[in-house]
């Protein structure tokens, strides 16, 4: 089996060219500009240099390019025909990357909802998920005969819960009750879409942002927690996508908290109907939990049980993320053994504070590091028998790190912001010597 090596980015974040050519606002373009204050109206300028891009993408020596389809370009408004500006875009797009021997793989959603959809309800508004099936297959028809990698959302979860629980991502909602909803529909709007596009010749996938839930000690109530939380964050997608069915124990603790998901007859089979050819996993730590709060109590103030995150006794990056390769590898061989999923690492790398040199270098040790150490655990999950057939660095370039705007920079290339010019890092560089050297 051939292993994948590439590089991801997502439209929004690259693109920039936010009004032109009819595309529409996201749900993006309103919450940058209302919360972050820094926006992706020219991001990388992408939407223009596309074509030095893609020779940009060559040139680290990668098989394959993971991007993101921007929904109100396509289809402004987020309903009717196909904005002809839009698909061209990325008909382009595609010709390019296979003119330079790389395999495009499209992902559908990566969270640019169109802000007239958010207006009638979003993700939580059973609908969205037929308008997506909708932009999906617009999108299907034209590139359907070049494209055979097709990602449907990307990580549900963090649209679901920071988009609608916690509000830290668009649109800013805080609403358990819309964030669980939110979850069926984005499930749902995977399987009505992996329905219509599974051929022999394609491979669908969904990704998912996992993480671990890792136990804080061997004490039954944080091995609880830790089942708790995993509930919450992988199990709740991935038994629906491998068993038609959501965790008994997850539908139990929401219903003794007054929650139901919103499934309807059949939803699950649609949902199911299609395993996915291969699960894409975006990893950046792992967590650890408790079953206890800082008092020692094991039920909160509401009655429920205490589910405390912990962050692994790790260095850090400079983000304040925990840097946890042997974590990373132990959930690759859980995602095998417990669901028997092909696997790919859909995204993985880290954000360090660069300093370029007069030419405009960076020597990203840390950086390089944090990669060689992650591709090393992706290597002895394989070893150990877990089927990933690929790894995807996060991301090509620095580009519009979503509520963080773009003080953190997670690119292989580094983007002077004033000129537009790129400059591959150290890391690239390693990159492409990794590639090279083959597993
Ligand atoms: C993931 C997103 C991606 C990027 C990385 C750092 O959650 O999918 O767009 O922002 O995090």
């Amino acid at each position: 089996m051939t292993f994948t090596w590439g590089v991801a980015t997502s439209a929004y974040q690259i693109e920039g060219a936010a009004a032109e050519d009819g595309r529409t606002p996201s749900i993006w373009d309103t919450f940058s500009r209302e919360v972050v204050g820094e926006t992706g109206d020219v991001a990388c300028d992408h939407y223009h240099r596309m074509p030095d891009d893609v020779q940009l993408i060559k040139s680290l020596g990668v098989d394959a390019y993971r991007f993101s389809i921007s929904w109100p370009r396509v289809q402004p408004g987020g309903r009717g025909p196909a904005n002809p500006a839009g698909l061209a875009f990325y008909d382009r797009l595609v010709d390019e990357l296979l003119a330079a021997g790389i395999d495009p793989w499209v992902t559908l959603y990566h969270w640019d909802l169109p802000q007239e959809l958010e207006d009638a309800g979003g993700w939580p508004h059973r609908d969205t998920a037929y308008r997506f099936a909708d932009l999906s297959m617009l999108v299907y028809e034209r590139l359907k005969d070049r494209v055979r990698n097709w990602g449907t959302v990307n990580e549900p979860w963090c649209v679901a819960y920071l988009g609608y629980e916690h509000g830290v991502h668009a649109p800013g909602r805080r609403d358990f009750g819309a964030a669980l909803a939110a979850t069926h529909h984005l499930l749902l709007a995977h399987g009505l879409v992996a329905r219509q596009i599974w051929t022999p010749e394609n491979t669908v996938s969904i990704a998912l942002n996992i993480g671990t839930s890792t136990p804080a000690s061997d004490d039954p109530v944080d091995v609880a927690a830790a089942w708790r939380a995993d509930g919450n964050v992988a199990r709740i997608f991935l038994d629906p996508l491998r068993h038609g069915r959501y965790p008994a124990d997850v539908v139990e603790d929401l219903a003794a908290r007054g929650y139901t998901l919103p499934v309807h007859d059949g939803d699950l089979e649609i949902i199911s109907e299609r395993p996915i050819d291969l699960l894409g996993v975006n990893f950046y730590f792992g967590q650890d939990f408790a079953g206890t709060d800082l008092e020692g109590n094991t039920i909160d103030a509401l009655g429920r049980p205490v589910v405390r995150e912990i962050k692994p006794d790790a260095p850090v990056t400079d983000l304040g993320w925990p840097i946890t390769p042997d974590r990373f590898t132990k959930l690759l061989l859980r995602l095998h053994h417990d669901y028997g999923f092909p696997l790919a690492v859909t995204e993985n790398g880290a954000v360090y504070e660069d300093h370029p040199d007069a030419s405009g270098f960076v020597a990203d040790s840390a950086r390089t590091a944090y990669l060689r150490d992650h591709v090393d655990a992706v290597f002895a999950a394989r070893a150990e028998g877990a089927d990933v057939r690929g790894y995807f660095a996060w991301s090509l370039m620095d580009n519009f790190e979503w509520a963080e705007g773009y003080a953190k920079r997670f690119g292989l290339v580094h983007v002077d912001y004033e000129t537009q010019a790129r400059t591959p890092k150290q890391s690239a560089l390693w990159f492409r010597d990794r590639i090279l050297s083959r597993p």
